[in-house]
């Protein structure tokens, strides 16, 4: 029973995309299991370049069957744009499945999401403005819209006007917003049901079928192990689980089928939105790193922060997530610098830190201590093999493999889909 989670190890952007888009022509089934067009996933194939927000990637693999299962948020109006947008390049997209318990984002979800974020001022968190937490916030308040529901208009109906009761309240007499009316909600999700039909399923059934069928699963989960809601940076973090946990809860298989649990990581560390970032670089260091890896958000296109390789938040996600593989990405990046930086540890207050600390305050205020690792000049991108890396290359590797808690069994040199230099495999 082949069930591989994919989770990011870092702040996200770490290169999910490519590494689901790797291992898709070994998979039957790609499963997104948290969050919603939070997502921004980047895929080279030859000269086509395509980015992914609420789909999972594995839908460019012909022959892969892509499942939205109940932890994601879904805004429906960007899941038709997405298909169409993919359909309309020759992508089949015939064979997406949508849980029938997963929640729907809706107008007022995005607008609660902007407007909660201008109160906050300068404790906003940066969000991606796509609705994502208000959404969340109503499955656990428990007056959020599921799929399902759509499928009832009388049910619809009660639920859309349970929620908007408050809301409206909320949205005229706080935030200095427009009421939102129930029919305006209603009739446009019923607009969507006749397209939805043939695609909302019990997703957990017909996943539980196909990996007693023996058929491989991919688990694609989006944003990253720092920005999971309980174990991330919070508050500065995502309104989902996006460890390996999620999987579990998010798709409604049981943790005793997953084999595998692969953790994607940037062998430096970006971050989009504010919250702690200990190895941060405000220096020509982190220009570099922007510039040279082509850090601007998929989704709102904002500048990312850059930073050194950080081992405690490596460990942390092996930890947490379970993580039986590493795929290291983005190597070919650091072409070019004399020596790297590596932080091994943190200075808080005098006090030294080997793992990531417990409490927020002290994580804000931690200093990395770095140990320093000679650089490389060639460029690494023809590279396929171990041994085609130069010598520095391949002991920076075999160093954050020493220190991050797994092994590393892919490593990327290129954004391109073969630019991969493969050490293990990633499927048994
Ligand atoms: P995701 O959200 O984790 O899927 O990652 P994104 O797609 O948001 O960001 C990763 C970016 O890095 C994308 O533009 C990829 O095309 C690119 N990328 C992925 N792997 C590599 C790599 O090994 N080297 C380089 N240079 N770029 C990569
Ligand atoms: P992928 O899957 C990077 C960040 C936002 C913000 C915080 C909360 O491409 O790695 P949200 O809109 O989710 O409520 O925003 O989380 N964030 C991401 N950062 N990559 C992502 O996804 C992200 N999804 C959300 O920038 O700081
Ligand atoms: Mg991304």
């Amino acid at each position: 029973m082949p069930a591989v989670v994919l989770v990011g190890a870092q702040w996200g952007d770490e290169g999910k995309g490519k590494a689901t888009d790797l291992l898709g022509s070994r998979l039957d089934y790609v499963v997104k299991f948290n969050g919603g067009n939070n997502a921004g996933h980047t895929v080279v194939v030859g000269e086509e370049k395509y980015a992914l927000h609420l789909l999972p990637s594995g839908i460019l693999t012909p022959g892969v069957t892509p499942v939205i299962a109940n932890g994601v948020v879904v805004d429906i109006e960007v899941l038709f744009e997405e298909l169409e947008g993919l359909a309309s390049r020759g992508v089949d997209v015939s064979k997406l499945r949508i849980s029938a318990n997963a929640h729907v984002i809706t107008q007022y979800h995005r607008t609660l999401d902007k407007v909660t974020e201008r109160f906050l001022g300068k404790r906003q968190i940066g969000t991606t403005g796509r609705g994502i937490g208000p959404s969340y916030a109503d499955k656990i308040n428990r007056v959020g819209i599921r799929m399902q529901d759509l499928f009832d208009e009388n049910i619809l109906r009660q639920k859309v006007e349970g929620a908007l009761d408050q809301k409206n309240h909320l949205l005229v007499k706080v935030y200095n917003r427009r009421a939102i009316a129930v029919d305006e909600i209603v009739d446009e999700l019923l607009g969507y049901v006749d397209r939805l039909r043939p695609m909302v399923t019990d997703t957990a059934l017909e996943l539980h079928q196909a990996l007693g069928r023996g058929e491989t699963v991919l688990f694609e989960g989006g944003q990253a192990t720092m920005l999971d809601v309980d174990h991330g940076t919070y508050p500065f973090v995502t309104s989902s689980n996006a460890t390996s946990g999620g999987a579990v809860t998010g798709s409604g298989i049981a943790p005793n089928q997953i084999d595998r649990v692969i953790a994607v990581v940037k062998a430096y560390t970006t971050r989009v939105g504010a919250g702690p970032f200990p190895t941060e670089l405000f220096d020509e260091w982190g220009d570099f790193l922007t510039e040279n890896g082509h850090e601007f958000g998929t989704t709102t296109g904002r500048r990312r922060r850059t930073g050194w390789y950080d081992a405690p938040i490596a460990r942390y996600a092996a930890r947490i997530n379970g993580v039986t593989d590493f795929v290291l990405t983005k190597l070919d990046v650091l072409t070019g610098i004399e020596r790297i930086p590596v932080c091994v540890a943190y200075d808080v207050d005098g006090e030294r830190f080997d793992e990531v600390p417990v409490s927020q305050s002290d994580f804000h205020h931690a200093k990395p201590i770095y140990e320093e690792f000679p650089g490389w000049t060639e460029d690494l991108s023809g590279a396929r093999e171990f041994a085609d890396l130069p010598a520095n290359a391949q002991a920076y590797v075999r160093e954050l493999e020493a220190m991050s808690g797994s092994r590393i069994s892919a490593i990327g040199v290129g954004p391109e889909r073969d630019a991969i230099v493969q050490l293990h495999e990633l499927i048994d």
